[in-house]
């Protein structure tokens, strides 16, 4: 089988960013702490006046494309994954492909353009479809451009106002890849569920306590599938654990799951039982209620105890620094959480050459899917964490009172009056519309 996985990786923020401790906690009423520890999360990104789903995947497609040296004609698929979709029909990728023609020295009459929907999910999903695509020999020798792009933005007063992000992720996805293969079994939890959805409406319908439960519903039905398919997982199997990450501590609340289940019935359970008692079997149980206060009771003490601890930090912490810095990206989300990770692993010397990743992917409506992904050597060549963090430091910081104007300026049934706060600097910008309803981009220098 070929091995066929990520080949690079760019990032690009929406170029404004709210300090939700001191900026957002103050005006809402809220204890700071309720951001910081309650869902860990510090900063969100928001776009500029001139910044939208295209003009941020077009800048970090335009990155990935220079830093790698790709030229169009080794491209030979152009995928969008979004949730943020301005128009029904032409998709984002389109306008992408377009934009980024503007600039490069060839164009993509010959690549395959598509865009993918289903919620946060759908980053994934376009992953493995262009991995599908090239391990089928279907590529003629060609890679694939995957976009993942959303101004994650709620209703004014939706308690998700607090989770709100915005940004893109460009992989170019490759047969002998330079970062990650990607592996052909996958696990999915997948169910008919209103959790959060935008029936022909721009900002989210959610039922926030809900779609946190769903979401680990989820995780666990695709988890047990992908168990099903490779004959069980151990904590010790994986280096990292990027999950999908609309805050950090729902990773938090989804990671003890993940280690309880996979403790089950090996020597990790055992040793902990000194400490904790074994794991109550729902099996022994008539009574429902009795068995979910008990295994609750577990996994309070489960969270407490050195071994998890020590895997949280080794696994899991690494994987959600970018996310509290950023907010949700939606469909960027859980590839973020592999950059995060990777940085870390870079920046810390650790050699990930032959190490195993499992990557749990979730959009609302729901599904989850899980596969492994493994590293390769010569990794940390394309891993630059100082240029995530340039671009991160950079943006221009909004007050209350800003953020409420951007808002406004980003919301469709609103009038738009803001100016921009910063200077675009060699970036594509939304630049007004064409005769037929169109957006239309420039580069602009
Ligand atoms: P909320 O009502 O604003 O917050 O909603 P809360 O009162 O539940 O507080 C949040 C946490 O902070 C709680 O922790 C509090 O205890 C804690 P928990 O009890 O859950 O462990 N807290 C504090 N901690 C320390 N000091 C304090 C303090 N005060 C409170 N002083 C909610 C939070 C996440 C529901 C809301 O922001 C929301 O609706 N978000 C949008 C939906 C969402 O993100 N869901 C996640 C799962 S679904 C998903 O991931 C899919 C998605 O990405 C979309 C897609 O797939 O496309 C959203």
């Amino acid at each position: 089988m070929t091995a066929v996985g990520i080949d690079g990786i760019e990032i690009w923020t929406g170029k404004l960013s709210l300090d939700l401790p001191e900026e957002f906690a103050p005006v809402m009423d809220d204890d700071p702490e309720k951001y910081t520890k309650g869902l860990g999360l510090f900063k969100s990104s928001f776009p500029d006046a001139y910044e939208d789903i295209v003009t941020m995947g077009a800048n970090a497609a335009h990155r990935l494309m220079e830093r790698k040296g790709i030229d169009p004609k080794e491209v030979g698929r152009i995928d969008v994954a979004t949730e943020s979709a301005f128009d029904k029909s032409k998709p984002a990728s389109t306008y992408i492909a377009g934009a980024l023609e503007q600039v490069l020295d060839g164009v993509f009459t010959h690549a395959n353009k598509g865009e993918r929907k289903f919620a946060c999910i759908s980053g994934t999903q376009a992953l493995n479809d262009a991995v599908n695509w090239i391990a089928a020999g279907r590529n003629r020798g060609r890679g694939a451009i995957v976009i993942t792009t959303d101004t994650a933005l709620y209703e004014r007063g939706d308690p998700g106002e607090a989770t709100q992000g915005a940004g893109a992720v460009a992989m170019y996805v490759n047969k002998d890849p330079s970062i990650v293969e990607i592996s052909m079994e996958q696990g999915f939890g997948s169910v008919d569920e209103t959790d959060f959805l935008k029936p022909n409406q721009q900002f989210p319908s959610v039922d926030g306590k809900r779609s946190m439960q769903v979401y680990l519903a989820r995780m666990r039905e695709a988890l047990e599938d992908f168990e099903s398919e490779t004959g069980g997982s151990h904590p010790d199997d994986y280096r990292f654990i990027p999950f999908h990450t609309p805050f950090p501590n729902m990773v938090r609340k989804a990671a003890v799951l993940g280690y309880r289940h996979t403790i089950r019935d090996t020597e990790l359970e055992d040793t902990l039982a000194e400490q904790i008692g074994r794991q109550p079997r729902s099996e022994e149980y008539d009574d429902r209620e009795a068995f979910s206060e008990d295994i609750q009771e577990y996994m309070d003490a489960l969270s407490e105890t050195d071994m998890y601890r020590e895997w949280y930090e080794r696994a899991i912490k690494p994987t959600v620094d970018i996310s509290s810095r950023v907010g949700n990206w939606y469909t960027s989300s859980v590839h973020l959480a592999r950059l995060s990770a990777l940085i870390h692993a870079n920046r810390k010397g650790i050699d990930l050459a032959g190490e195993t990743l499992l990557v749990g992917s979730y959009g609302s409506g729901a599904q989850a899917e899980i596969h492994e992904e493994l590293v390769v050597e010569g990794w940390e060549d394309e891993i630059d964490g100082d240029a995530v963090d340039t671009l991160l430091n950079v943006r221009h910081p909004i007050t209350f009172e800003e953020y409420e104007r951007v808002h406004d300026q980003h919301n469709h049934s609103k009038e738009k009056v803001q100016e921009p706060f910063t200077e675009p600097d060699g970036e594509f910008v939304f630049d007004g519309w064409g005769p037929m309803n169109e957006r239309q981009y420039t580069f602009i220098e």
